[in-house]
């Protein structure tokens, strides 16, 4: 029996195949087993020898199965091993790594700016809806019934009353119904106008609203601001340009233009020689519009500008053509 399982043990190429070895002779009926449970039967002299035999060999089969599967074990192991090896000589897996895009880094960059200047930011669906009461974008902003930008040809309407908003402007006098005076607020949002695209235009593009409303807020606070925005965001050398203009939600109204941050204001490609380019509106809001917000333009005042974000990101990044900010070809976008 000690030969015959020593063979089998060699054999084996798997714990499995053991388990079955050691169920063939110490299972409950294995063939040691009965062995020992036939021992009572044996002439009382014959007992402990053949009982120190059968002992022996159950010894010897649990010990040759114990080390029979460590090498198995062992084998399987290095076999897993040498299957698993690494060459560490093989070019990686590239992980391609997403980037910002260039709207996103100048709004940002914008915020940025006007939250170090006390302005909190206004832009959540409720308080600054992209689908606007007629009312909003044109009626409470002062903005007459023969209005061109209230044409459909240049705004789109969704009913009589419901437009997609052609301005942020809006959002000022939502905010200032909302919200009493002090108020120091930055809208960033997108608008819509029904242009054709080209390379400076789009239906869908992005402004920035700025309002200030409080006690003797005056034309000279607005200009400190601007200025210090326009510093800021284009360099300490920049000089700003207030050039008189009208919108009918400002009185008075202007364009501001700042020095051209390519060549300084000698005049280049980037200012089509100027030396200058405009970057917002913005004026003092129009007593009416306070009154009609529900604010007493007796006893406050304030001003308000809006920019474009898209123009402005254009030439931070020099961009030409305003189709590339949608596209979203990767080409494009991983260059920033
Ligand atoms: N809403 C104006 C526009 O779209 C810009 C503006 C904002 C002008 C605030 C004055 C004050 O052209």
């Amino acid at each position: 029996m000690r030969s015959q399982v020593a063979q089998e043990i060699s054999k084996a190429n798997s714990p499995e195949e053991l388990e079955k070895i050691r169920v063939k002779y110490l299972g409950k009926k294995g063939l040691l087993t009965e062995i020992l449970k036939g021992m009572g039967k044996l002439p009382p002299q014959e007992r402990p020898v053949i009982g120190q035999i059968a002992n022996q060999l159950r010894d010897y089969i649990e010990e040759s199965l114990v080390s029979a599967k460590k090498s198995i074990l062992q084998k399987e192991k290095l076999k897993r091993l040498s299957e698993e090896k690494i060459d560490v000589t093989m070019p990686g897996r590239v992980k391609s790594v997403g980037k910002r895009h260039p709207l996103t880094s100048t709004l940002d960059e914008i915020k940025d700016i006007f939250l170090g200047m006390g302005f909190s930011i206004v832009d959540s669906p409720e308080q600054s809806p992209e689908i606007e009461l007629d009312y909003y974008n044109f009626e409470a902003l002062n903005i007459p019934k023969n209005h061109p930008s209230r044409d459909i040809q240049d705004s789109f309407y969704i009913n009589e009353d419901i437009v997609l908003r052609s301005q942020t402007s809006p959002v000022q006098v939502r905010t200032m119904e909302r919200q009493k005076p002090p108020i120091r607020v930055i809208v960033p949002g997108r608008v819509y106008r029904a242009d054709e695209v080209d390379a400076t235009h789009s239906p869908i593009f992005h402004q920035i609203e700025g309002l200030v409303v409080d006690k003797h807020v005056t034309m000279g606070d607005l200009k400190g601001v601007l200025g210090a925005f326009a510093r800021k965001l284009f360099g300490p050398d920049t000089k700003t340009k207030f050039r008189p203009s009208y919108f009918p939600f400002t009185e008075p109204s202007a364009e501001v233009d700042v020095t051209c941050f390519a060549c300084g204001g000698k005049g280049c490609r980037v200012c089509s020689g100027t030396g200058w380019i405009e970057i917002l509106g913005a004026g003092m809001v129009h007593p009416a519009v306070l009154k009609m917000s529900g604010i007493d333009p007796e006893v406050y005042s304030g001003f308000a500008f809006g920019m474009g974000l898209d123009r402005i990101a254009m030439l931070k990044y020099g961009i030409d053509d305003m189709r590339l900010l949608f596209e979203n070809d990767m080409r494009f976008i991983e260059q920033f």
